[in-house]
């Protein structure tokens, strides 16, 4: 079975990007292959947040994830800081990086563009990201399109800490899903949707109403060529829409295109499979809020067997580079 690794951030809420672009895929992974998922929250930490608000986000995005379908019998559910190791091969990766190719990463752009601070962990994000990935021999990482520099960094530096300090680690290729993969902010159909965003308008959160979701579809920002077709470049936003409701139902956007004249339907469909989509996850997430011993449980297990794989790994990468072991 290949291994599969991924990962998710702990700061603001779940939302329809996350759930589209790789919770979804995770989901169905875990029942074909052997799958670590983790809540990254030391890579939260590269930005500032309300001290003693992580724990909390933490406990509530694991029970997001379980609501969603991750079954901690089926695949291993964890919490980074639960894993020392990370942290440990976190530094070998930076020492194995090179200042040059992390300055050329857009996400540390994107994020530290207009910051009067930047930490230097902010910088340094992406080796802490490849050491996740490495520590589990992962085959295939599951992720949005917004990773997949991550992922070509994470390759490198496999292959030349491998080439310097001989056979280490598997090489894994990222996992991008053909709809969602990129699912676009609705009022601002040419920017991603991101937890970051200004304004909730143009989010899905997970838990949001069904009202309130119906409205954000109604409201979602169109063009007025008044045609259907999927071009993101030439019509962002009613492709977005496509997008959207094709990887709800399970259909290719082209596909879908061909349903619709106008906007409108277009926009109460691609709404109403989203709530659709989104009702069996919100009735499990209100059970799971109330059942954090649950929640604790699986996280609990999950981080003992993440450690027995994170701890053969790091120690044959201390090996290879050549720290003194450990009597
Ligand atoms: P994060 O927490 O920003 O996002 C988690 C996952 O959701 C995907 N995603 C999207 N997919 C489609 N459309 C969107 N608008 C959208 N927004 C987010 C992301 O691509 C991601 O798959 N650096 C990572 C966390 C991480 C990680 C890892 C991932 C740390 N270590 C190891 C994989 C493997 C991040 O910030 O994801």
């Amino acid at each position: 079975m290949p291994r599969v690794f991924s990962g998710i951030q702990p700061t603001g809420e779940l939302h329809l990007g996350n759930l589209l672009g790789a919770v979804r895929n995770w989901v169905e992974d875990q029942h074909r292959s052997d799958s670590f998922y983790c809540v990254v929250d030391l890579h939260a930490l590269t930005v500032p947040s309300e001290p003693g608000s992580l724990g909390r986000q933490t406990m509530d995005l694991a029970a997001a994830l379980l609501a969603c379908g991750l079954d901690p019998e089926a695949c291993t559910l964890f919490v980074q800081s639960h894993v020392p190791e990370h942290s440990s091969l976190g530094w070998l990766m930076q020492c194995t990086a090179s200042f040059g190719e992390l300055r050329r990463m857009t996400q540390f752009k994107d994020k530290s563009q207009g910051q009067e601070s930047v930490s230097a962990g902010l910088f340094t994000y992406p080796t802490l990201q490849a050491a996740d990935i490495l520590l589990y021999d992962t085959d295939q990482v599951p992720v949005g399109e917004d990773q997949r520099q991550h992922i070509e960094l994470t390759r490198d530096l496999a292959e030349r800490f491998n080439a310097r300090f001989g056979e280490t680690f598997v090489v894994p290729s990222a996992t991008i899903p053909r709809d969602g993969a990129r699912v676009m902010d609705l009022q601002q159909p040419d920017r991603k949707m991101s937890k970051s965003s200004s304004t909730d308008a143009g989010i899905v959160f997970l838990d949001d109403d069904p009202a309130v979701i119906v409205r954000k579809f109604k409201r979602a920002v169109t063009d007025s060529l008044g045609e259907v077709h999927h071009d993101p470049e030439g019509q962002p936003g009613v492709s977005n829409l496509l997008s959207i409701l094709a990887a709800a139902t399970g259909r290719a956007a082209e596909d879908v295109a061909g349903d619709y004249r106008q906007y409108g339907p277009l926009k109460a469909d691609t709404g109403e499979a989203v709530v659709e989509l989104l009702r069996p996850i919100q009735e499990r997430l209100r059970d799971l809020r109330g059942d954090p011993g649950t929640v604790e449980a699986a996280l609990r297990t999950g981080a003992g067997k993440a450690s027995s794989v994170a701890a053969g790994v790091l120690d044959r990468a201390e090996r290879n580079i050549g720290l003194l072991p450990r009597t």
